[in-house]
């Protein structure tokens, strides 16, 4: 039997969440709240985070090993949550990756559905993003938002300490507060009207960033539009097979230490951390 035929014979009803880490949890969450009868299998590299930090031959290669033992688990869609690899590796993955490994699948990312709601809204003419130094850097999120909207005024700044903070537990600390307006300062000063969280982790710290940030400036949650995006997705796209499921699964997989994992990844999700356990992803 070829490969292809035997992964085709593999393919389950089976949604796929990848992020570099415990970040993409936060956009799990939001799935669960909107498609709660699907099953899902999700997978954070947390021994290779952050991603945003390496370079984009790095990351394109951590990314399709992330995307293979998803597929070989089964999972028809694939959701990169993580905003590093969406910006760079996503088109690389479907581009050149997909046709020749997986054709019947599919993999989604989370910058398009992102730009697309923001771009939508009424008398906004400039936008800040904060992502990882990889995800500025991509240009990724300023030029969709560009194609979408060549009007609107688009502000980015890295804010590579953010993640660190957050994993360590260190959200509400003091200090993390004050790096967070040091980082903010520039784009309040610059105006804008809403600020995109372009980062996994980030949701975490958005009570916090909304106070810096004022009334005036929006803050939409990433994973409230990227379930309500893949609700969308699904409905147009019956022929993936994905349908709902009498005997709901969840699996969770982590590249490190499942212990760390879920002592903050059950504060990520907002519930408990059932099926989880340790993989090795990479060939070396
Ligand atoms: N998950 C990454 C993102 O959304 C943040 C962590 C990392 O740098 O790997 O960009």
């Amino acid at each position: 039997m070829s490969e292809l035929e035997y992964n085709k014979m593999a393919a389950k009803n089976i949604i796929g969440v990848f992020d570099s880490g415990l970040g993409g949890l936060t956009v799990l969450k939001h799935f669960l709240q909107v498609l709660p009868d699907y099953n899902y299998i999700y997978l954070g590299d947390s021994a290779r985070l952050p991603y945003g930090e390496k370079s984009p031959e790095t990351i394109y290669n951590y990314s399709r090993e992330a995307i293979d033992f998803l597929f070989r688990k089964g999972c028809k869609l694939i959701i990169i949550a993580c905003n590093t690899a969406s910006s760079q590796a996503l088109r690389r993955l479907q581009q050149e990756y997909l046709p020749t490994a997986y054709p019947d699948r599919r993999i989604l990312g989370v910058i398009r559905p992102v730009a697309e709601y923001v771009a939508r809204q009424d008398h906004l003419d400039s936008v800040g993003i904060i992502g990882t130094k990889a995800t500025i850097n991509s240009r990724a999120y300023q030029a969709e938002l560009s194609k979408l909207n060549p009007n609107l005024r688009v502000e980015a700044e890295s804010t590579p300490l953010l993640v660190p903070l957050i994993e360590e537990g260190w959200s509400a600390k003091p200090e993390t507060k004050m790096i967070l307006k040091k980082y903010l300062r520039p784009l309040k000063i610059k105006k804008i009207g809403a600020l995109i969280l372009g980062c996994t982790h980030y949701p975490f710290l958005r009570r916090e960033i909304k106070q810096i940030m004022g009334r005036r400036i929006a803050v939409p949650e990433p994973g409230e539009i990227i379930a309500a995006s893949l609700k969308e997705y699904l409905g147009r796209h019956p022929e993936l097979g994905l349908s709902i499921s009498d005997q709901v699964t969840h699996e969770y997989y982590t590249t490190d230490n499942p212990v760390l994992f879920r002592k903050l990844g059950e504060k990520f999700l907002g519930c408990h951390l059932d099926n989880l356990s340790q993989v090795k992803i990479s060939a070396t």
